[in-house]
């Protein structure tokens, strides 16, 4: 038998993922773990978390999938993007890792800038600017900050490398991954030798770059001893978790785009060739499709705002909820529902995390605007589901900008399992959205890499093709796009309006 794994590091938890050489699904299983923010918009994770999660998800996928161990021919990794672990020479972890949400680097940004020769100097070497949630800045706040743990770095690895590492004991990442480092010559597939060299950082410190169906490394026998698993079991270059998903949504052809809510929201359309939003708002990375690219905008707090309302302001009715095994967002999905669109005035900017797409902007706080004694809690539900698509829409308003087609919308994620925010989007972007026959995010994506690097199929578009399926349509309702198209421009226009607002407020607590 030939199965292969995907392993997704995601910020939540590590979900694996265990199909077979047609790309059916057999297990999957998840396991959660902690993040740390010691001051406020700080973000942090402990690297052995990853890989304890790991090991127990790899376990539990085997018993359940009743699978030998030599039956696991490859595993494909993703994982949350941009996080740094520092490494000292004997591989360990100098300090937790700082991640994709950690908003600390503002200062560290406008160095790199500086550095680099400026803005426009530094999109063409990378492709895309500085911000804050990437690991370049990250790399140089840990130099400034922590000068003497920094001098024994020997190795910087992303998140699901250093899974990789402990894996397989091979330094190596991919290309769509390594992307959001800030130091690929993204157009090239390869480190930028000027950039590194006007950042003073060696080259040596970076791990080796593949494309993600390559195969990386074999298990070494202590990690195939952990895992349950034979040294004969690959490990290829895998993905980050934006373009693993989008792999995994089968978004592999010119045209197709992904909306993903989990955590974050992204906005994600494959690209042909390099295309570069000159002011930087939308990132351009490499895809994990050999030799394509993609575009994607990034909302930092996307599913992570209802998250977060759920656990923060109604924490006794979803204990409640949970008690009576009932499922607490269905409930709040409920209550939405019964508010009509544009949520009688109710605007929630989702700047929770501060934003990245299209403002790039630490300091962004999350707002609802325009309370009243008539709003009840289904409307403040209501208005966060409105407050996310539109941010998403920020983001497809500047790829159709950009001239980039969009002939289908794929949407994924958590948010999009909820019919309501389904219709949500669909009457925002003012286009259908469509969902496919399984949408199994990351894992999926980087399991079928790994069935393309273990030889079941000939390439990622030939794997997507015999997968994945289109099975339903939500098509816009003219009254409520209508109302979004009116809304749309209320909503971007009160980012201007407190713009400097949110500035005063971060002064205030400095
Ligand atoms: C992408 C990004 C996030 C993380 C978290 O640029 O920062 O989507 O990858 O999953």
């Amino acid at each position: 038998m030939s199965i292969f794994l995907g392993v997704d590091i995601g910020t939540s938890g590590t979900k694996t993922m265990a199909i077979n050489a047609e790309g059916a699904i057999l297990a999957e299983d998840t396991s959660a773990y902690p993040s740390h923010h010691p001051k406020p918009l700080w973000s942090e994770q402990d690297p052995e978390d990853w890989w304890q999660a790991t090991v127990r998800t790899v376990r539990r996928v085997l018993r359940k999938a009743k699978l030998k161990k030599a039956d696991v021919k490859a595993i494909g990794l993703s994982g949350q993007m941009h996080g740094s672990v520092f490494l000292d020479k004997r591989g360990q972890v100098l300090r937790r890792a700082l991640l994709w949400n950690d908003q600390r680097t503002a200062a560290e940004c406008g160095e790199i800038e500086k550095l680099a020769g400026g803005r426009k100097k530094l999109i063409k070497m990378v492709a895309n600017p500085a911000l804050t949630g990437f690991t370049a800045p990250k790399i140089l706040w840990f130099r400034k900050h922590e000068p003497r743990k920094y001098d024994k770095t020997a190795a910087i690895l992303l998140p699901k490398d250093d899974v990789r590492r402990r894996m397989t004991g091979e330094y190596a990442t991919d290309v769509s991954d390594a992307s959001g480092m800030l130091l690929l010559d993204v157009a090239r597939r390869r480190w930028s030798k000027p950039l590194l060299s006007r950042l003073e950082i060696d080259e040596d410190l970076l791990p080796r770059c593949y494309e993600s169906e390559e195969v990386t490394g074999n298990l070494t026998s202590e990690a195939a001893k952990e895992l349950g698993l034979t040294t004969n079991c690959l490990v290829v270059g895998g993905a980050g978790d934006c373009a693993a998903g989008a792999v995994g949504n089968g978004i592999v052809d010119k045209g197709s785009l992904s909306t993903s809510i989990g955590t974050s929201g992204i906005m994600f359309v494959h690209s042909d060739d390099v295309q570069i939003d000159p002011l930087g708002r939308l990132h351009t990375f490499c895809h994990a499709v050999h030799g394509a690219w993609h575009m994607m905008g990034v909302s930092l707090s996307g599913g992570g705002c209802l998250q977060w309302f759920r656990n923060r302001l109604c924490a006794a009715e979803f204990q409640a909820a949970k008690r009576s095994k009932v499922d607490p967002y269905q409930v709040l999905n409920e209550e939405a529902a019964a508010v009509p669109p544009g949520s009688q005035g109710l605007i929630f900017l989702p700047y929770l995390s501060g934003e990245r797409t299209p403002h790039a902007d630490p300091d962004a706080r999350g707002c609802f605007i325009g309370l009243t004694l008539a709003h009840e809690r289904g409307h403040l539900v209501r208005a966060i589901m409105e407050g996310v698509s539109y941010a998403m829409r920020d983001s497809l308003a500047i790829i159709r900008e950009m001239g980039v087609p969009v002939r289908e919308i794929r949407a994924s994620g958590g948010g999009s399992r909820s019919p309501l925010w389904r219709q949500i989007q669909a009457d925002t972007f003012g286009q259908a959205v469509h969902t496919i026959n399984a949408e199994e995010g990351p894992a999926y994506g980087v399991a079928l890499l790994a069935a393309v690097g273990g030889g079941a199929f000939k390439d990622i578009r030939e794997a997507c093709a015999a997968t994945i399926q289109v099975v339903q349509q939500t098509k816009p309702h003219k009254s409520a796009q209508r109302y979004y198209d009116r809304g749309f421009p209320v909503y971007q226009q009160l980012y201007r309006s407190l713009k400097d607002d949110f500035k005063s407020i971060t002064a205030l607590e400095a």
